[in-house]
């Protein structure tokens, strides 16, 4: 696990685009996982930018998203589907092809996941799995105490997600109860995985996620078995592992 320490969040955008930029620049087609959220907002912020100064092509990148809200369709505003197309994807030159999304109006659940896993599976896995993490040390979608080795499923989120998210909402009410997720056991399976964390409410959960026991009440915590898994986080997440005496000093 390599840990790379940012002074804020512009520094942790800058540097986990870095790399990500290293893997699109090494492998031009390579399966990206992706993440929403506000964390990699700052992220796909540097890497449009990067790519309208050329220094970046998406055209043969693919990209295979966690999650979506169940019962979302692609054009709510609220969805996945739409967020990465607003922040991101509308803005490179990636092809509308090759992107991939759980399909949040799919009522036939076993089907829609099934689907989702057989994708990432005919990519040929995925190169680069970009992480947020939760409140509550979730991954993608995956809450407290499932299992380390479920793949795409159905998720019914926690009240603590379900509150943390609503600020995105008009209403807690209107925040579904309900989400398809890649599972822990295809996020192991990514060839590299880079978390992103920024903020104190965050500090916990990567205190636990990279330092406690590695257990499903806390899924990021599973991270610590990946062999090639790269943390970037600002000073206000790193700052309970910090007053733990646990971080390395570093200079970059
Ligand atoms: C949601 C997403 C996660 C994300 C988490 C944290 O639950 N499904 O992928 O990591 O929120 O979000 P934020 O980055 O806004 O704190």
């Amino acid at each position: 696990m390599r840990i790379y320490q940012a002074k804020d969040y512009q520094e942790m955008s800058r540097k986990a685009a870095n790399i990500i930029s290293a893997q699109i620049i090494m492998k031009p087609d390579a399966v990206l996982g992706l993440a929403t959220g506000s964390t990699p907002l700052g992220i796909y912020r540097q890497l449009i930018d990067w790519y309208n100064k050329g220094d970046l092509d998406f055209s043969e990148i693919r990209s295979v998203n966690l999650d979506e809200y169940k019962g979302l369709s692609a054009d709510n505003e609220q969805s996945y589907a739409y967020f990465m197309r607003t922040n991101l994807f509308s803005q490179v030159n990636i092809k509308p092809e090759n992107l991939y999304i759980p399909n949040g109006l799919e009522e036939d659940i076993p089907k829609e996941c099934s689907r989702y896993n057989n994708i990432i599976k005919s990519l040929g896995g995925i190169d680069l799995q970009l992480l947020g993490i939760g409140n509550n040390g979730h991954i993608g979608f995956n809450e407290p105490g499932e299992a380390f080795e479920t793949e795409t499923h159905c998720v019914k989120l926690t009240e603590n997600t379900i509150e943390a998210n609503a600020r995105f909402f008009a209403s807690i009410d209107e925040v579904p109860k309900y989400a398809y997720s890649t599972g822990i056991k295809n996020i192991m399976q990514a060839k590299s995985i880079l978390l992103a964390a920024s903020g104190k409410a965050k500090a916990e959960a990567l205190y636990k996620a990279l330092y406690g026991p590695i257990s499903p009440s806390v899924p990021a915590s599973i991270l610590q078995l990946h062999n090639n898994v790269y943390i970037v986080a600002d000073e206000a997440a790193f700052s309970l592992i910090r007053e733990k005496g646990l971080l390395p000093d570093q200079e970059a």
